[in-house]
């Protein structure tokens, strides 16, 4: 068993991808399994945290013990997160939120036309959810996001990491490396931790339950760091 560090502790977690539908049958989506997210969930669990999972298209097994909220689209996990996220002390945006959805939703199945040589979907942005709650006065409430960078320059993607925590107002951002076959579907992980100072606070590469709980290292330590929080 592992300490108790977060007992009486509320962890709101999103994990998985959003799907943004196009028709009755077809959605944009992205590759995000939600293993990451769901491994935050389960260490966040097994250390006494109280865990809400705002569980967006997973196509993995759910984890024990955790409130779960399903959504689907970008939209759905705004309102999800913003209605757990009320009161919690930990928000972990692991969730991949499509950036855009369709304009218009069609009400019958697209069917392509003879000769039509294509299709031009117009697309608008999508509210960053993250960066709404980092906006937002959230004392007491310690926010953590994520960045999937394809950058395969280390220092760069450090440089992305910082930029993007600032932007965002996160307290917390977790920096990865994805591409084909890493950070997504995979078991494996590898992350740096970046704090409000831009400091690497964490580095931790295996599993990604392993991962999580280097994460929750840091997230206790700054729980402990700010003791209104
Ligand atoms: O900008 P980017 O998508 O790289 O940022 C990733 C972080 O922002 C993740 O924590 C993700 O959950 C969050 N995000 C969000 N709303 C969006 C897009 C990303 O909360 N529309």
């Amino acid at each position: 068993v592992p300490a108790q560090d977060l007992a009486g502790r509320r962890v709101v977690v999103s994990a998985g991808g959003t799907r943004e539908p196009l028709d009755p049958v077809r959605f944009l989506g992205n590759r995000s399994s939600g293993k990451q997210g769901i491994a935050i969930a389960e260490a966040a669990r097994a250390r006494g945290a109280a865990v809400t999972l705002v569980a967006a298209n997973l196509e993995v097994a759910e984890p024990a013990g955790c409130d779960i909220r399903r959504v689907s689209t970008a939209m759905e996990l705004r309102e999800a997160v913003a209605d757990a996220a009320a009161g919690a002390d930990v928000v972990v945006m692991a969730a991949a939120v499509a950036d855009y959805r369709p304009a218009s939703v069609s009400e019958a199945k697209l069917k392509k036309e003879p000769g039509d040589g294509g299709l031009t979907l117009e697309l608008v942005r999508n509210p960053d959810i993250l960066a709404e709650l980092g906006h937002a006065p959230h004392d007491g409430t310690l926010l953590v996001g994520f960045a999937a960078e394809t950058e395969p320059d280390g220092a760069r993607l450090l440089e992305l990491g910082r930029a993007k925590r600032a932007a965002k107002g996160a307290d917390l951002l977790v920096v990865n490396r994805v591409g084909w076959n890493e950070g997504f579907a995979g078991d494996d992980n590898a992350v740096v931790v970046i704090d409000r100072h831009g400091e690497v606070v964490a580095s931790a590469e295996g599993s990604k339950l392993s991962v999580a709980h280097a994460m929750l290292d840091v997230i206790v330590a700054q729980l402990a760091d700010a003791p209104d929080r």
